[in-house]
């Protein structure tokens, strides 16, 4: 039976190849330079994956500081559970910043209100490919003496006013992870233009282990079966085996700092290649479900900002109903409807004794995590399966939750 994953981006044969033929070629260094040239920025350095990145990026933004007492660093309450680990990876404190239900940006009230006397940095949201509001974020980066991280590991090639994300502020991240815009199955990007950020960071990144060479193997035999896994008469597979755990989050901030094993690169390359058709293709979708979604109280869109231009990793779209949500859930997980991230950052168990909730409230991210559903965008989805999820979005209008709500 078709079973569809809810994100990811189909590998070509011929990008597959690329791994094969091009070893010992400087592949990596042709990575970077296209990362450069493409986003418009001065140094790339190349990590195992976007959570090191990121923690290594504010462990290095820690040190730069001449006051060593800012150690806050904010983050959105809701999104995904490694933004608030790679701060305290770093030794720094999370401070969760509430979210607005209607854009998934930063509550503008909630954000002003911050104390930044002791905060380091501001880590932008960009969540499924829907840009925060990063001029905004920006200006009050620069206002309070802070640094702007631009988090742009679910949202590479959007823009907004023309300027790509993960190139606002003082430095950006990006993810070549399995669920991401493009993919060489792991990868962590650290994108900047401050040379001496870029002096630091080379240094730390000197100080690296390479990757073993058991977990080389293991990226390989990875990359082989989510090239044939991806297919959605295969991912069936996988998805129905529990002890995968295929699509659960979980909370991880024991993960080595490790460089990006540089075999993986022709792939990341080629894939970075067509970005720009692989994005087009995500936003024919979201257009898609924009007109064939049933309009209905019970369901409510995100809404971009001004200016942006989403790359619609995931299409987020809110069931404001609990019941109606999990029976929409239950039968349309074959199709790739996923429940994303299930709690706010501020009621991760882990980790919510060890943070600092601004104002106490993470009203926004709690309804987010209630309410969120996201619908496939990736290579792998057609015109029918579309029609099939917004069938199943249309039947709900026949729940009792529904006819409760317009009688
Ligand atoms: C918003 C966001 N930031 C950072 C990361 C970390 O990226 P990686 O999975 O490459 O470690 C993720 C991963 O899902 C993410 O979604």
């Amino acid at each position: 039976m078709r079973t569809l994953a809810p994100s990811g981006s189909p590998i070509r044969l011929r990008e597959l190849l690329a791994c094969a033929t091009a070893v010992g070629k400087p592949a990596a260094d042709t990575l970077r330079q296209a990362l450069c040239a493409e986003l418009g920025v001065k140094h790339a350095f190349l990590m195992a994956n976007g959570r090191g990145a990121m923690s290594l990026l504010l462990r290095s933004l820690a040190s730069q500081q001449a006051d060593r007492e800012r150690r806050y660093v904010v983050v959105p309450s809701y999104t995904c559970y490694s933004v608030a680990a790679s701060a305290l990876m770093a030794g720094l404190e999370v401070l969760v910043c509430d979210i607005d239900e209607d854009t998934l940006c930063y509550n503008r009230e909630q954000l002003e209100s911050i104390d930044f006397s002791r905060v380091l940095a501001i880590v932008s949201a960009n969540l499924y490919g829907i840009p925060d509001r990063l001029p905004e974020l920006e200006t009050l980066a620069q206002r309070h003496g802070v640094f702007l991280l631009d988090d742009a590991a679910q949202c590479l090639g959007a823009t907004v006013a023309g300027r790509r994300v993960g190139t606002f502020g003082d430095a950006g991240i990006l993810s070549f992870d399995k669920g991401k815009i493009i993919t060489s199955i792991n990868g962590g990007v650290i994108v900047t233009n401050n040379d001496a950020l870029a002096a630091k960071l080379a240094a730390a990144l000197g100080e690296l282990q390479p990757l073993p060479l058991a977990t080389r193997v293991t990226e390989l035999i990875k990359l082989g079966v989510y090239f044939t896994m991806l297919n959605p008469w295969l991912y069936g597979i996988p998805a129905n085996l529990p002890f995968l755990k295929l699509g659960a989050t979980r909370y991880e901030d024991d993960y080595p700092l490790q460089r990006y094993f540089d075999g993986l690169a022709p792939l990341a390359l080629a894939q970075f290649r067509r970005m720009a058709e692989i994005n087009a293709s995500r936003r024919a979708c979201a257009a898609i479900y924009e007109a064939q979604l049933p309009r209905m109280p019970l369901l409510a869109t995100i809404s971009p900002v001004a200016n942006s231009e989403p790359v619609w990793l995931r299409f987020p779209l809110r069931i404001r109903d609990a019941a109606a949500r999990t029976d929409f859930l239950s039968k349309n997980r074959k199709n790739g409807c996923s429940a994303s991230y299930p709690l706010s950052i501020a009621d991760v168990p882990e980790i919510r004794d060890r943070i600092v909730v601004q104002n106490g409230t993470s009203h926004g991210g709690r309804t987010i995590a209630g309410q969120i559903v996201t619908l496939p965008t990736h290579g792998y989805v057609n015109d029918n399966d579309i029609a099939r999820i917004c069938d199943g979005l249309t039947l709900l209008s026949a729940s009792p939750a529904c006819a409760t709500r317009s009688s």
